[in-house]
């Protein structure tokens, strides 16, 4: 099969489609036909290992540390079809449409990946394109985590910052569904698709500090930690509170729970953990139309080194989307 393989840490040139063996699912996993999957930021930040250096080692010694050689597809998630099941799978048959993700076995850019039956793979609802679904695993997974662990309440503000990409998007349909005002922050080639997409009102952080404009919300969520952790803050109505998505710092961590104990504010970074029911309720959500992917590009799968250029440009809206041989629904 064809696949992209992860050649060392580095520049997109790293990315080298080339043919290798297809894998064979074991008793416990599914074999996926991938039809489509995503070249996300953090795709981009493990590629060329853009980490703070606490996290920098951890990842060395789990994907190989002068290069990758225990993981070596990169990609993390996915839409197709199961082309073969293991003998003791019972919660999928062949030919069933499923999306989600592969968790920490990444290689999902490739024609063919097996995942366990019981990680974080559901059935994608028919009327959704392959193309839709496959980021979901990340954006709508991430955005649905954390706006629950908030417990947004219908009438509450949201403010997101870093809305315009994958789990801003997805953050802004799943906080409207949830019955909030939501006010979403990036740059301003792409406020016009937030409004589009649900968001109440805009803010262009090039141009607006939204800590510094006086206004309080109920929920800040800081999708890609740039936020000033004491304005923002600062910035909550009592009983608010500020979701950190991407902690980048230590620091931030310990102000956080120090924060939480202290005050009648809550500062919540816990990491997603992919459920299946998680899954099952976005694919609700798209099912009812209620949950839109935006696409901001489409690549071919050998052309995925592209596809990281062009999301580290920053001009990306949504999700990259890598089609991955024929698609159909
Ligand atoms: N917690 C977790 O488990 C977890 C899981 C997955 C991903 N992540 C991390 O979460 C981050 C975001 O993921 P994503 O896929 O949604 O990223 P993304 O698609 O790149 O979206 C980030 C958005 O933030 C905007 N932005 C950049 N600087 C900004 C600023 N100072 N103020 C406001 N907006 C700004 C960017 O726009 P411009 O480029 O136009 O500025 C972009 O539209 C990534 O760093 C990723 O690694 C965390």
């Amino acid at each position: 099969m064809k696949a992209i393989v992860w050649t060392g840490y580095g520049s997109p040139d790293v990315l080298q489609l080339q043919e290798v063996a297809k894998p064979t699912p074991k008793a416990n996993e599914v074999l996926i036909k991938i039809h489509a999957t995503t070249v996300t930021t953090g795709d981009c930040e493990m590629r060329n290992l853009r980490f703070p250096y606490w996290v920098r080692l951890p990842m060395r010694a789990y994907i190989g540390l002068r290069r990758p050689t225990r993981i070596t597809i990169p990609g993390t998630y996915l839409a197709g079809e199961i082309e073969a099941v293991g003998t003791d799978v019972t919660r999928f048959q062949v030919g069933d449409q499923i999306f989600g993700t592969t968790l920490f076995g990444f290689g999902a850019h490739a024609e063919y990946t097996c995942v366990p039956e019981k990680g974080a793979i559901a059935i994608k609802p028919a009327s959704v394109s392959y193309e839709e679904a496959a980021p979901v695993g990340l954006g709508g997974l991430e955005a649905l985590h954390f706006l629950k662990i908030a417990s947004v309440q219908p009438g509450e503000s949201v403010l997101i910052n870093g809305a315009g990409g994958s789990i801003g998007t997805y953050g802004i349909q799943i906080a409207k569904h949830f019955g909030a005002e939501v006010i979403a922050v990036d740059s301003a080639g792409k406020l016009e698709k937030l409004r589009e997409i649900g968001a109440d009102q805009v803010i262009d952080y090039t141009r607006q500090d939204f800590t510094q404009n006086g206004q309080r919300y109920d929920v800040i969520f800081d999708i890609i930690g740039k936020s000033p952790f004491g304005r923002s803050v600062q910035s909550l109505n009592p009983g608010g509170r500020y979701l950190i998505a991407n902690p980048t710092g230590l620091i931030q961590r310990v102000r956080g729970s120090w924060t939480s104990r202290q005050s009648d504010k809550k500062v919540l970074f816990e990491m997603t953990n992919p459920t299946t029911q998680d899954l099952a309720s976005l694919a609700e959500l798209m099912a009812a139309g209620k949950l839109h992917t935006v696409i901001g590009k489409t690549y071919p799968l050998e052309e995925v080194p592209q596809a990281h250029r062009y999301v580290e440009s920053g001009q990306k809206v949504g999700n990259v989307i890598i089609s991955v041989g024929q698609n159909q629904n």
